[in-house]
């Protein structure tokens, strides 16, 4: 796939009926979502709880495009393996969840899959700028990971936009994630974020059989970035 910067939305499946991932799934896609988003909680990096490798692999026929599997749990390197063969295209891993991010990294583009390197809000900058070169993709986390519909962290653009004048012209994504909706949206597109992962401001007001729904939200927060990221 070729590197592009424009703006793409990233739904959280975190925000989905968890009865019916399938349908959800392919409803998001139908109704113009970019990549799919499976945030995937170990219950000791973080406070929750939520898909091993078998679930995301059930997930991946339902996604024809592409599967971005967010990863906050501790250790990561003895799962990296399984969630690539569970079908993921890109895996991110926390900067935060050991001592060795750049074996980390190696570890993800030795199995082929695309890598990203996620910052919690009160990690600097620096704890990526000597691996940059590994990263296909930075995620900027926009509140606390753990869970969906908290509030945007404010403090965080400052390192979404530092971070665009680290990566120059490499082709590395910056993703944001947590609290993004048509008002934060803008803001972190100004910043320089390309991958909005969205999860409540996605799903809500609609179901599997009220999918227009979905497809109005999505094109909300995309207006709303495009405009700003000009
Ligand atoms: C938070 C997750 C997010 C979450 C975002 O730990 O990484 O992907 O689903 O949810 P919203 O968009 O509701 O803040
Ligand atoms: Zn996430």
């Amino acid at each position: 796939m070729s590197f592009e910067r424009n703006i793409k939305i990233a739904p959280s499946i975190l925000s989905a009926d968890f009865a019916d991932f399938g349908r959800e799934i392919r409803a998001v896609e139908a109704q113009g979502a970019d990549w799919v988003h499976v945030d995937v909680m170990d219950g000791h990096f973080v406070p929750n709880l939520t898909f091993g490798p078998p679930a995301v692999k059930a997930f991946r026929p339902h996604v024809s495009g592409f599967m971005d599997v967010h990863l906050m749990i501790a250790p990561v390197d003895p799962y990296i393996e399984a969630y690539a063969e569970a079908g993921a295209d890109l895996i991110t891993a926390h900067v935060e969840s050991g001592p060795h991010p750049h074996r980390t990294l190696q570890a993800i583009r030795a199995t082929g899959k695309k890598a990203g390197l996620a910052l919690n809000p009160g990690t600097p900058l620096e704890a990526v700028e000597y691996v940059l070169d590994l990263c296909d993709l930075v995620l900027v986390m926009t509140v606390n990971p753990g869970f969906g519909g908290q509030k945007f962290i404010h403090s965080q653009l400052d390192k979404a936009a530092r971070l665009r004048g680290m990566i120059g012209d490499r082709p590395i994504h910056i993703q944001v994630d947590g609290g993004i909706d048509p008002n934060t949206a803008p803001l972190v597109a100004k910043a320089g974020a390309d991958v909005l992962v969205a999860g409540s401001a996605v799903f809500r007001g609609g179901t599997v059989e009220t999918a227009e729904v979905y497809g109005e939200n999505i094109r909300a927060i995309r207006d709303a970035a495009v405009a700003a990221a000009g």
